[in-house]
């Protein structure tokens, strides 16, 4: 059968979160999966991904299709394929097929939406095509990226409440990404030397991830221009000297993420300015992770960060001053621009179609400062949530370029100049707060600059 079966721990996961959910809200939800866009006839498509909050509950990525969840049930909308499509698609599995596959209590035919649409909340998928089709059918506006509104909101806080902790369906895959993508990582590393683009990095990194037959979870980021923070671009010469920063992830087949970043020395061995950096961050990343636990303010994690970064910076001499002092006026900001992680989970910044809903708890906004602005998590942290913990050190021209004229006390710009060699370290890893702590998902992959050297060098 061309559809992949669903393991029985997820399946037990799928009914709980179903029933979980009729436990939240007294109104029925209809979810829809998103299609797979043609790029140019309709037989030849974009890779299809469905949206996370129907994969949530369904379990598989199944195009074209809705479900309804009503009191703890779930119904699946599909269409049966037409006869032509097994010319280029081979065997579909039927509907009755599917539905019970995914332990569905009743399945239709597409059409039979429209009767059973009254009084149902909705979250808005983000295709084009299927958004038309969601708006049309509810006869009410529903908008990708925007915090939705009436009984749309109450569903998007109901799910929100079940997506920002993980439970064991979901765990279990999140640890099989977090598997294939160190391995990716390791893979990255040893093909580093006889490259001579970033591309081929990249090509033995995704290589794994693809023959684990799991996808990237993100557009891969694999360069030598680290300062870019969602560089896509493959094609600059690898050169000794040079550090790569691979910021790539898995995604399982049922779709859940993992994103680990690793940076490493092309020629095996980093420099002493290299390696002085690369301390800062790590040292960063470490304390952020000694730090995580239940209870704890995920913005205190990042103003650990920050903190760390500025003395450790202040110690070699870039920075001048207090490293509270530092981080109040987001001098550490000008080299950390950005905030020490998100939420992980089927999206790799986890619910993040709902703006900050999922990310900030209630009554919090996003703060105006330049060093907290970019904080995409504001919440305090429970048990069975996953996040990101990736401090990193960037030398963006256009950012030091407009503070070289602003600071001359805090910045020791002759000293910075010596630092020339570092254009940008990431460190990140996907922490699993439980409720003694913290469990890393990524922690088999090395992060102390030593042992990533060696793993670069085998
Ligand atoms: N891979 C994107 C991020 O780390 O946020
Ligand atoms: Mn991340
Ligand atoms: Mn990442």
């Amino acid at each position: 059968m061309m559809m992949q079966n669903i393991d029985r721990v997820l399946i037990e996961s799928l009914k709980q979160r179903r029933q979980k959910l009729a436990n939240l809200i007294d109104f029925p939800a209809i979810l829809w999966s998103g299609t797979n866009s043609p790029r140019n006839f309709a037989n030849n498509v974009y890779p299809f991904r469905a949206s996370s909050h129907f994969l949530y509950f369904a379990g598989i990525p199944l195009p074209n299709a809705a479900i309804r969840l009503d009191d703890g049930k779930i119904t699946l909308y599909i269409n049966d394929a037409s006869p032509s499509s097994a010319l280029w698609h081979g065997e579909t599995p039927s509907r009755d097929e599917i539905a019970e596959t995914i332990a569905a209590d009743a399945a239709y035919p597409m059409d039979e939406l429209r009767s059973q649409i009254d009084g149902a909340g909705t979250i808005a998928v983000q295709d084009a095509a299927t958004w038309t089709q969601q708006t049309q059918l509810l006869d009410r506006m529903v908008l990708p990226q925007l915090p939705p509104s009436g009984i749309d909101l109450e569903l998007a806080r109901a799910i929100i409440l079940l997506r920002v902790t993980h439970d064991s369906g979901a765990l279990a895959e999140l640890k099989k990404s977090a598997a294939v993508a160190i391995e990716a990582h390791k893979a990255g590393m040893r093909a580093t030397k006889s490259a001579i683009r970033e591309a081929k990095v990249r090509a033995a990194m995704e290589s794994v991830i693809i023959g684990h037959n799991m996808t990237t979870s993100y557009n891969s980021i694999v360069t030598v221009h680290g300062e870019v923070l969602h560089n896509e671009h493959y094609h600059h010469p690898v050169q000794m000297g040079d550090l790569i920063l691979a910021d790539v992830g898995a995604e399982t087949p049922t779709g859940w993420a993992s994103d680990i970043t690793r940076t490493w020395p092309v020629s095996g061995k980093f420099s002493s300015t290299q390696r002085d950096i690369y301390d800062v961050v790590l040292a960063a990343h470490d304390a952020c992770i000694a730090k995580i636990q239940p209870g704890v303010e995920y913005s205190d994690i990042h103003l650990t960060a920050c903190g760390v970064i500025a003395e450790g910076l202040a110690n070699l001499g870039i920075l001048q001053g207090k490293p509270e002092e530092l981080v109040e006026k987001d001098i550490h900001a000008l080299f950390f621009p950005h905030g020490i992680g998100h939420l992980l989970g089927l999206d790799v910044h986890d619910m993040e179609d709902l703006g900050d809903l999922a990310g900030y708890e209630d009554g919090r906004s996003r703060s105006e400062r330049f060093g907290l602005g970019y904080l995409r998590l504001n919440r305090p942290l429970r048990t069975g949530m996953l996040v990101t913990i990736e401090p990193g050190f960037y030398q963006v021209p256009a950012i030091l370029n407009h503070a070289r004229s602003q600071y001359h006390y805090l910045i020791n710009w002759e000293r910075l100049e010596q630092f020339s060699d570092v254009r940008g370290i990431r460190i990140e890893d996907d922490v699993l707060v439980t409720d003694n702590g913290a469990e890393i998902l990524t922690g088999a992959l090395p992060t102390v600059a030593n042992d990533i050297e060696k793993l670069v060098n085998c």
